[in-house]
């Protein structure tokens, strides 16, 4: 059956996620996955007993759960960011808060302005909204700021996007004057700042974390958080703390797409997040990660020396490798699947494509055993090694 005219011109416009596609494959048991951004389940803590928690039973608030947003209010205070509960929006995920502020502020005559790569399901998201997507060039200090300013003042965007700690999928964190800069050219130009910082959390060096959001003076702003890289990606909770003019209109929106997050969910994180609990635990978290981070840069080295590019990301959950010349990553990622390993090429991350944007992977270090990654690495090595012959 035919079903095009039943659709949307931008359902039809959408392309699968190559990560979502990928992810049946690494639900098979023999497969070694380095693909996906998913956490460590062994990692996970027990959730909190029922008998302890708010009845969650019956409908509840838009916004979300008053304990939940009293924690996160607490939680951003940390970062420097002072808000109050009003200015708090809970979410499914915060792909969820994606999709709520880009109906908010994205259209078909509207650009917005990304990293060079980016978040591939943020795309995703903006292009539902028929919004056009341009890429900035990025290092590893962050968005290029002339190179942002040249964008602003050719293409009058509507937003920028940013995910300044450990990006998704560069592992890139900005330096404290990258920040500034940015902040100070939002601030002249008056554009809107979305920044999206799920990650912060998984630090394993001493960088600088704060919130670009709290650099500006007078450029409006949302700012993302999740829990999903933290506790329980399962329970689909993330929030959106917003600049007050927002807040209103984001309510309404949620209202009109789910009228609220489970609340089953949000009870239990704001339980766990609350107790003493939590710090112990994203202690533990960083000691975890820290040591698979480690492990994986040590087995790149030795398997691939020279031959591949890497920075060892300072947190996070994901290695960015440059392939050596004339090596395709939609190659690689072919050969290694006939092994069981599962690797994800950094094309659909380039929101303005170009054909140089083959000579990238993006590895996760988060969810196998310090085993099964030499293993992995070891099969990715002989795999690339074979592809330069
Ligand atoms: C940069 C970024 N933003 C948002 C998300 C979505 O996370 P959530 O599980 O909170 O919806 C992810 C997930 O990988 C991500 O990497």
């Amino acid at each position: 059956m035919d079903i095009s005219h039943l659709l949307t011109s931008h359902a039809i416009n959408m392309q699968a996620s190559l990560v979502r596609e990928l992810l049946h494959y690494s639900q098979q048991p023999d497969i070694l996955s380095l693909a996906g951004g998913l956490p460590d389940e062994k990692l996970m803590p027990a959730y909190p007993a029922l008998a302890q928690l708010t009845d969650s039973r019956q409908y509840g608030a838009s916004e979300g759960e008053k304990g939940l947003r009293e924690v996160i209010v607490r939680l951003v205070a940390d970062r420097g960011l002072h808000t109050t509960l009003d200015n708090i929006l809970v979410t499914n995920g915060s792909q969820q808060g994606l999709d709520i502020i880009s109906r908010l502020t994205l259209d078909e005559s509207s650009t917005i302005l990304t990293e060079q790569p980016t978040y591939l399901a943020a795309c995703q998201v903006f292009k539902l909204q028929g919004a056009n997507i341009q890429g900035v060039p990025s290092d590893s200090e962050g968005m290029s700021v002339l190179a942002l300013r040249n964008a602003i003042e050719n293409t009058n965007p509507k937003a920028v996007y940013l995910i300044p700690n450990f990006q998704n999928p560069t592992g890139h964190c900005y330096s404290l004057k990258r920040r500034q800069d940015i902040a100070a050219l939002l601030d002249e130009k008056g554009i809107l700042l979305i920044e999206d910082d799920p990650y912060r959390d998984l630090c394993y060096e001493k960088v600088d974390l704060t919130p670009i959001t709290t650099l500006l003076k007078r450029a409006p702003w949302l700012y993302m958080g999740s829990f999903s890289k933290v506790l329980w990606p399962g329970l689909r909770t993330g929030y959106v703390v917003s600049c007050a003019e927002f807040s209103p209109h984001l309510v309404k929106i949620k209202q009109a797409i789910d009228l609220h997050t489970n609340r089953l969910g949000q009870n239990m994180i704001a339980a766990f997040v609350a107790s003493e609990m939590f710090p112990a635990h994203i202690v533990k978290l960083q000691q975890s990660y820290k040591e698979k981070r480690d492990a994986m840069s040590k087995a790149l080295v030795a398997e691939l020396g020279e031959m591949v590019e890497f920075n060892t990301p300072a947190g996070g959950m994901f290695f960015w490798l440059t392939l050596p010349d004339g090596v395709s990553s939609k190659h690689i990622m072919t050969d290694a699947l006939e092994e069981n390993v599962l690797v994800l090429p950094g094309i659909p991350f380039f929101p303005n494509r170009h054909s140089q944007d083959d000579a990238f992977l993006r590895l996760s270090f988060a969810r196998l055993s310090l085993e099964e990654m030499q293993r992995a690495i070891h099969i990715l090595s002989n795999v690339i090694r074979r592809r330069m012959t």
